[in-house]
């Protein structure tokens, strides 16, 4: 993409309504503009770091077994009545009249839904298990929608629900989204914690939520910090299998938020590996049994011929929140710092003199090696002097910098920077080349 025909609005203040670092760094960089309290448009440079997300998170559900499908955002108060909820919501839902003067909403979640579409056509325990998920816009109307697209009221969120036969089954289904989570941060470039949160009447070790540390985070959390150790089960691992090890492995490690902290517990750890700090919660595996299934009459035939509700769970991620997430953890003075795997473009392609035939042929030349390649380089083409070209692909945090002026070029040079760590190399074309399509 060549920066000249591109829509990328830098903002040269710091805006005064941004509280934190994030919400900050997405309104300079041009991410994000705010339409109404919570309410956002997705820039095209914001747009596609969502879609780098989404696409991870898609992967991952898929990969554990989870079918993609796609719900509706308008939903009818009937189906919520069912289940009991249309009362209890209270104001965070945005409730809606259509002109039949029909009772809707816009969903904030979607297990009624999701069990009115399984209800509809499965009948028998030999079609389980089965997890549907969807990537959908969400409301809720937050009382303090605050620090940006981290706390909406419209946010994008993954959300998969899972159906079993029995509570053994619905436990191996929540493991396998425990560890396709697990990969999915890790593959966004972030540390999340699974940790144990509230869940209500069902309580026990029936919900974890994933934490990103982060001073700005709006949870308090308390860990050992051998959790931050931890490895990561890799693309191999075998959802067929038995994932127990590897969830036991995380839980055993103490993680809590504020609402289930054991202070005795955590008092026990040695004080070296004691951690009090915040987070900004990114994800969270619920299970929660036929709290929906009953009431909503969503059963099958179990091998003993009799009908059973069935086993459900609920797995959110936070697909618009993780942008800024992403942005807490990994930023610097001078701008956002993407990790590889969600970054808008893969390199920032700076022509120090344009208008100079040289160097405009020599980027014109890198520029269609590496999108050739498959590189996807943002190419900045614009006459502009080389303080504020530097400064705006420092704030837009692509891995790769790669400059070119007429000096380098005499020598058949051009310089390579790598964002994350400063570091510069001076290199041949076809060297940087090289190094950029091998990286
Ligand atoms: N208002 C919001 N803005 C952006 N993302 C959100 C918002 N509310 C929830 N999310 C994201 O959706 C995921 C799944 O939703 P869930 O119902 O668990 O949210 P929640 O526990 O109510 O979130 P929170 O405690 O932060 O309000 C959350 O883990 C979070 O990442
Ligand atoms: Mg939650």
């Amino acid at each position: 993409m060549r920066l000249s025909r591109y829509f990328l609005p830098i903002l040269r203040e710091t805006p005064k309504e941004a509280e934190i670092v994030s919400h900050r760094l997405m309104l300079r960089a041009g991410l994000i503009r705010q339409q109404s309290a919570g309410i956002y448009s997705w820039l095209p440079l914001g747009k596609k770091v969502l879609g780098k997300i989404e696409q991870i998170v898609r992967e991952e559900q898929n990969r554990a077994g989870a079918i993609e499908i796609l719900m509706p955002t308008l939903q009818s108060a009937e189906l919520w009545r069912e289940s009991g909820r249309y009362d209890d919501y209270g104001k965070e839902m945005l409730r809606i009249e259509d002109r039949q003067e029909r009772e809707m909403l816009y969903g904030p979640t979607n297990e009624e839904m999701v069990t009115d579409i399984f209800r509809s056509y499965v009948r028998s325990y030999k079609e389980l298990p089965l997890n549907l998920y969807h990537i959908q816009w969400k409301f809720r109307d937050e009382l303090r929608p605050r620090f940006g697209v981290m706390r909406g009221r419209e946010f994008l969120m993954k959300d998969a629900y899972s159906f079993d036969l029995d509570e053994a089954a619905a436990r191996r289904a929540y493991n396998r989204m425990f560890v396709a989570y697990l990969r999915t941060f890790d593959r966004l470039g972030v540390k999340a914690i699974p940790m144990r949160a509230d869940s209500g009447p069902i309580g026990g070790d029936a919900t974890h939520e994933f934490i990103v540390l982060a001073s700005t985070g709006e949870s308090a959390v308390f860990l050992d910090k051998a959790a931050l150790e931890t490895p990561v089960p890799g693309a191999d691992t075998d959802f067929d299998g038995d994932l127990t090890p590897i969830v036991a492995a995380w839980t055993a490690k103490y993680a809590a938020t504020e609402e289930m902290h054991d202070a005795a517990a955590f008092g026990a750890l040695p004080e070296d590996r004691r951690l009090e700090a915040r987070g900004i919660e990114v994800g969270q595996v619920f299970y929660f049994g036929t709290k929906y299934s009953a009431p909503m009459g969503a059963k099958v035939t179990g091998p003993d011929g009799q009908e059973h509700a069935v086993h459900m769970g609920s797995y959110g991620i936070g697909v618009s929140r993780l942008v800024a997430a992403i942005i807490e953890a990994s930023h610097d003075e001078a701008g956002i710092v993407w990790p590889e795997g969600v970054a808008p473009f893969d390199v920032g392609l700076v022509n120090l003199k344009v208008g100079d035939a040289a160097t405009d042929a020599a980027c014109a030349g890198l520029y269609e090696r590496l999108s050739n390649a498959g590189i996807d380089v943002l190419y900045d083409d614009v006459d502009q002097r080389a303080g504020a070209k530097f400064a705006t692909m420092d704030l837009i945090g692509l891995p790769w910098q790669l400059i070119v002026g007429p000096k380098g070029l005499a020598n058949g040079e051009v310089e390579l920077k790598r964002r994350a760590t400063g570091e510069r190399e001076t290199l041949t074309l076809d060297a940087a080349v090289n190094r950029l399509i091998g990286a």
